[in-house]
C-alpha cells in the first residue's frame, strides 16, 4: 500500500518533472555596468526573475550584481576583463587569489549560483592586434587550476568568449570553415584544453554586424523568417545569417576533431539606436525571431540540438565606448533604467515587465532658452562641450533624434549633460543659452531622458528602515499612551 503509493508519488514526479522541464524555459543575458546611472543591482535582479531570465553573464566580477544575485536562483557566468589577462597568466597566484575573491567568496558567503568563468572578452578581436594573444590561455589555464584547487572545478567551468572572427570560411559557405590562420594553432590548444576540461567553447554572433559592416548585405538574411534568398551549401540551405555563422564554426570544430565540443552563444541581440538599421522595429523583430527559436528548442542544420544563448544585451550603457559604433550604448532589451522599448512575447503568452521601483531625479529638463540666439557665437562650443560629458549618440545619423530641429538638437545635448550631472545646480548654464523647463521636451522617436536618482537609490532602504522604527515608535507611543488613559 505505502509502496504503491510512493511509486505513483514517484511517477507523478517524474510525469511533473518532465512537465516542468518542457514548460519553463528559461532565458539567458548579458548584465553589462558600464552606465553613469545604473539601476540598483537589486532591481536588476528582479527584473531578470519577472522576465524569465535564469542565467546571467557578468563582463567582470561586480561586487554588487554578485550580492544581490545571491539565493536568486539564477546562475552566473563571471567575467574577466582583457586587462586582468596579463597578471593572470603571468602566476598562478594571481588566479588563485582572483577565484579566492571573485568566485568562492561569492558561492559560499554570498549563495551566488556560480557556473562559469569567462577568461577575456574577445581578446583575439582583430582590432586588438596581437595584445592578448601571448596570455589569454595561461590565463585560462592559471585560472582552471585555480578553480581546481578552490574545489570547485566541477561546478564551475571556465570558458574564452570569442568574437565570430576567429574563424572564416573561404569559399564563402559554413562547411569552408575554420579558424583563422593567424590563431589556428592557438585556437586548437584552448579548444582542447576546454574539451579536457569539460569546459564549453563561447562564441559571439552578430547578425546586425554583418548587416552594418556591408553596404550589399541582404536585409531579410539578418533576420529569421525565412524570406531571404537562400545559400545553398551542399544538402543545406542557409536562410538567415545567424545559422550560417554557427555553423561555420561547427564546421571549423570538425575539421580540427572537436566534433561535439559544446559551443555557448556568448552574446547575441540587436541595438535600437545610433545607426539607420538600430531601431525598435528591426530589433524587435531580430530577438522575437531569437527567442522563438530558443522556446521551440532550435538548433541548427549542422548542430540539432537546442543552442545556449546569451542575449545582449538587457540594459543600455550610456558609458561604453562607442569605438565600434554609435550604437553601441544601445543594444538594450531595456532601456539604462529598465524601462520598455518595444514589446517581446518571452513565452507561454508572456510579454516584457519593466523595472520597478526605480527612483528617478525631479521631472525637468535642461533645454535651450528660447532668449537664445541660433546665432549665438558660444552655441557650437557648449553643444560639444555637454556631448563630451554626456551620451549624444541619439543625435547622430539615422538616429533616434537626428531629425531634430537645431533649437531642439540644442536642447538635447543640454540635458544629457543636465542630467548625466545629476540635475546639479549651474549644470543647466552654457554662457544662460540654457533653462530648466517642466516641460517633456521629448518628441516622436526622440527620448529626452530623467537620470534615475542614485542618492535615493543608495539611502532607500535605509530610509524606510528609518521611517519604519519612526513608524513604530510612534506607534509604540500610541501604545502607551493608550494604556496610560485606560489605566487611569
Ligand atoms: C565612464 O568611463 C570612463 C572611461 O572608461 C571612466 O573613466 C569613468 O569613470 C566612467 N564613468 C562612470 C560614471 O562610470
Ligand atoms: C576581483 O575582480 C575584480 C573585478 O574584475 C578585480 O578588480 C579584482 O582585482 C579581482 N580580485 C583579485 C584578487 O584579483
Ligand atoms: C517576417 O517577419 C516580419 C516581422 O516580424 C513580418 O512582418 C513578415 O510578414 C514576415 N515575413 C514572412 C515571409 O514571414
Ligand atoms: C546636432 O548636434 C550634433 C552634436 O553636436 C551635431 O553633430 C549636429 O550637426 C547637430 N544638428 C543640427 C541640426 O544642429
Ligand atoms: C548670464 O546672465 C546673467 C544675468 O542676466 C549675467 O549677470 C551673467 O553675466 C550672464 N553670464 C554669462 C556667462 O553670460
Ligand atoms: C509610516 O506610516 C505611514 C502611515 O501609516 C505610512 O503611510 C508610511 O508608508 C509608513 N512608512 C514606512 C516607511 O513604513
Amino acid at each position: 500500500m505505502g509502496n504503491s503509493c510512493m511509486l505513483s508519488f514517484f511517477f507523478l514526479c517524474l510525469i511533473g518533472g518532465l512537465g516542468l522541464v518542457k514548460e519553463v524555459k528559461g532565458l539567458a543575458c548579458n548584465w553589462g555596468t558600464q552606465s553613469t546611472h545604473p539601476l540598483q543591482p537589486k532591481i536588476v535582479v528582479q527584473l531578470l526573475k519577472d522576465n524569465g531570465f535564469d542565467k546571467v553573464k557578468l563582463f567582470e566580477a561586480d561586487p554588487g550584481a554578485l550580492k544581490a544575485l545571491g539565493h536568486s536562483g539564477i546562475q552566473v557566468m563571471v567575467g574577466i576583463p582583457n586587462d586582468l589577462l596579463a597578471p593572470l597568466a603571468s602566476s598562478v597566484q594571481a588566479a588563485i587569489n582572483w577565484v579566492q575573491q571573485n568566485v568562492s567568496d561569492y558561492v559560499s558567503r554570498y549563495g551566488v549560483d556560480i557556473r562559469h568563468v569567462a577568461v577575456g572578452n574577445e581578446p583575439f578581436l582583430k582590432t586588438y592586434k596581437d595584445t592578448y594573444l601571448q596570455t589569454t590561455f595561461p590565463a585560462l589555464q592559471n585560472v582552471q587550476a585555480a578553480l581546481i584547487k578552490a574545489g570547485l572545478a566541477k561546478q564551475v567551468k571556465v570558458t574564452v568568449p570569442l568574437n565570430a572572427d576567429v574563424y572564416q570560411t573561404d569559399s564563402g559557405l559554413p562547411s569552408g570553415g575554420n579558424f583563422r590562420s593567424d590563431i589556428h594553432d592557438l585556437m586548437i590548444s584552448i579548444i582542447k584544453f576546454l574539451s579536457d576540461n569539460l569546459s564549453p567553447l563561447t562564441i559571439n554572433i552578430y547578425p546586425f554586424l554583418s548587416l552594418n559592416a556591408d553596404p550589399n548585405f541582404p536585409k531579410e538574411y539578418a533576420f529569421f523568417n525565412g524570406s531571404a534568398a537562400p545559400v545553398v551549401d551542399g544538402s543545406i540551405t542557409y536562410t538567415n545569417v545567424f545559422e550560417a555563422n554557427f555553423d561555420t564554426l561547427i564546421s571549423a570544430l570538425e575539421k580540427n576533431g572537436f566534433s561535439s565540443m559544446p559551443v555557448i552563444i556568448g552574446e547575441v541581440g540587436w541595438p535600437t539606436d545610433g545607426d539607420p538599421s538600430a531601431n525598435a522595429e528591426n530589433a524587435q523583430r531580430f530577438n522575437q525571431g531569437l527567442l522563438n527559436r530558443i522556446f521551440q528548442g532550435q538548433g541548427t542544420p549542422k548542430r540539432k540540438t537546442p543552442l545556449d544563448i546569451y542575449l545582449f544585451s538587457l540594459i543600455d550603457e550610456d558609458n561604453k565606448s562607442i569605438q565600434p559604433g554609435n550604437f553601441e550604448r544601445h543594444w538594450g532589451v531595456f532601456y539604462f533604467d529598465g524601462a520598455l522599448k518595444y514589446q517581446l512575447d518571452t513565452g507561454n503568452g508572456k510579454s516584457l515587465v519593466p523595472a520597478k521601483g526605480v527612483k528617478y531625479l525631479a521631472r525637468q529638463w535642461c533645454i535651450m532658452s528660447p532668449d537664445a540666439s541660433l546665432a549665438d557665437p558660444n552655441l557650437a562650443n557648449s553643444i560639444s562641450y555637454a556631448c563630451s560629458y554626456a551620451d549624444c549618440t541619439s543625435l547622430g545619423y539615422g538616429s533616434s533624434c537626428s531629425r531634430l530641429d537645431a533649437r531642439s538638437n540644442a536642447s538635447y545635448a543640454y540635458n544629457m549633460y543636465y542630467q548625466t550631472m545629476d540635475q546639479r545646480k549651474g549644470s543647466c548654464s552654457f554662457n544662460n543659452l540654457s533653462v530648466v523647463t517642466n516641460q517633456d521636451p521629448s518628441q516622436d522617436t526622440c527620448r529626452f531622458e530623467i537620470m534615475i536618482d542614485l542618492r535615493k537609490q543608495e539611502t532607500a532602504p535605509r530610509r524606510s528602515l528609518a521611517g519604519k522604527i519612526q513608524n513604530s515608535t510612534m506607534g509604540l507611543i500610541l501604545l502607551l499612551l493608550l494604556i496610560i488613559n485606560g489605566a487611569f
